[in-house]
């Protein structure tokens, strides 16, 4: 990879060290320049105008998409978020009393919330299933799980939002297409990071987000939903875009993904997640994958060898969010230490309330959590090891 042009292509590593790309990532040029000129072509043509001059630009944002993820344009929906993309695929399902979801330890709060909600509103059940010895998702253990019938969707993130293991979504998407199982993918924090292949993982639905990994503008994301699966479910929520009005009595639904789509949309930052896309593509998701995952190992090192710090980080393929704790200060006070003075070092701070099953199983109240990118490098992490010698003891 290029690094020093990945760089210059990052005006925000001019200024700091950026190791919240779980959080929000650094945007590069061309995600900015697309989004600036959209929107001083608003201010001198008009929202509706502007959007009309781009028609050609926003249709193709669902064609790159595909690229990314080996789907059809068709099957791709662009939703304000990660969270409203999940929500939209959830709530659509026809889940009834006592269907079975099984999740996983490392659920999203955001997710695990929604399974609470319809196992009050409509008596379903969730399952966790238990981890392996190296604290991924146990392939035995969801296969055994699979043979009851009443289990009708495994949904689970492909990495949680604490950093931990990146879950083995090939094998899982396997095993669930055997037992005819739906399979809900939360890959917010895999797009972008690493490569995520639809076709190979076998995921019915996925969902994603734009400001993280794939470096895209806040407020953005999408949903895929496997063709056949699409044209025979009803969206939780309908409007003039996802339908139309045929008379006072009928409406029809649109027949692509965009049925779980809505009418109104940030467009110059549907332009920036196209951007971003293409950014991402132009770099190749396996050579960034593949350096993430070497600043990541060598940060995990380095923290090793600092007294007091601990790594928390488990499974067997680990990914860019790496987290640790200290024996001598909490997460905030690390966070508040690094962002501080000069040193100007993002990181930021997991809490139980976000991945609650997984931080209570292994004790956790919270982590540090310093997420690396690409574009990040061995002297950055260097740097922040320095400033945490430098902390002064409480
Ligand atoms: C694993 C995971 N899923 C879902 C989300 C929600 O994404 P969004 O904030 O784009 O809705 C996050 C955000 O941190 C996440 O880490």
């Amino acid at each position: 990879m290029n690094i020093e042009q990945l760089r210059a292509d990052t005006p925000g590593v001019e200024q700091l060290i950026h190791f919240n790309n779980a959080g929000a990532a650094l945007m590069p040029d061309p995600v900015i320049d697309v989004m600036t000129r959209h929107l001083q072509l608003e201010a001198r043509l008009g929202g509706y105008e502007a959007a009309g001059q781009r028609a050609f630009e926003l249709e193709n944002v669902y064609g790159s998409i595909g690229r990314l993820i080996n789907a059809r344009p068709d099957e791709i929906a662009v939703i304000e978020n990660a969270t409203r993309a999940w929500d939209m695929a959830f709530y659509s399902l026809p889940l009834g009393p006592g269907d079975v979801v099984l999740t996983s330890t490392t659920e999203y709060a955001g997710n695990y919330i929604p399974y609470l909600q319809l196992k009050k509103l409509r008596g379903i059940e969730i399952r966790i299933i238990p981890n392996d010895e190296q604290g991924q998702v146990s392939l035995p253990a969801l296969q055994d799980m699979l043979g009851d019938d009443r289990v009708a969707l495994v949904s689970l993130p492909v990495i949680a939002t604490n950093g931990g293991p990146v879950q083995p979504i090939e094998e899982i998407g396997a095993l669930a297409r055997a037992a005819g199982v739906l399979f809900l993918l939360d890959a917010c924090q895999g797009v972008g990071q690493m490569p995520i292949d639809v076709q190979k993982i076998g995921c019915h639905l996925l969902a994603a987000t734009s400001r993280k990994y794939l470096r895209g503008p806040r407020g953005m994301g999408f949903l895929y939903i496997e063709k056949s699966l699409c044209e025979r479910l009803e969206p939780a929520f309908l409007d003039l875009h996802s339908a139309a009005l045929l008379s006072p009595d009928s409406y029809e639904i649109r027949a692509d993904a965009r049925r779980f789509e809505n009418w109104e949309c940030n467009v110059a930052a549907k332009l920036g997640l196209g951007a971003a896309v293409d950014y991402a593509l132009t770099q190749g998701i396996e050579p960034m994958w593949q350096r993430i995952q070497h600043l990541a190992s060598h940060l995990r090192h380095r923290l090793a060898n600092l007294p007091g710090v601990a790594p928390q980080d488990s499974g067997s393929v680990k990914s860019g969010i790496v987290t640790f704790t200290h024996q001598g200060h909490g997460a905030a006070q690390v966070q508040q230490w690094l962002a501080g003075q000069d040193k100007r070092i993002n990181v930021t701070t997991s809490t139980f309330r976000s991945t609650l099953l997984d931080m209570q199983q292994r004790g956790l109240q919270e982590v540090s959590r310093a997420s690396v990118h690409a574009y990040n490098t061995e002297a950055e992490i260097d740097a922040m090891i320095h400033a945490l010698e430098r902390m002064p003891r409480r």
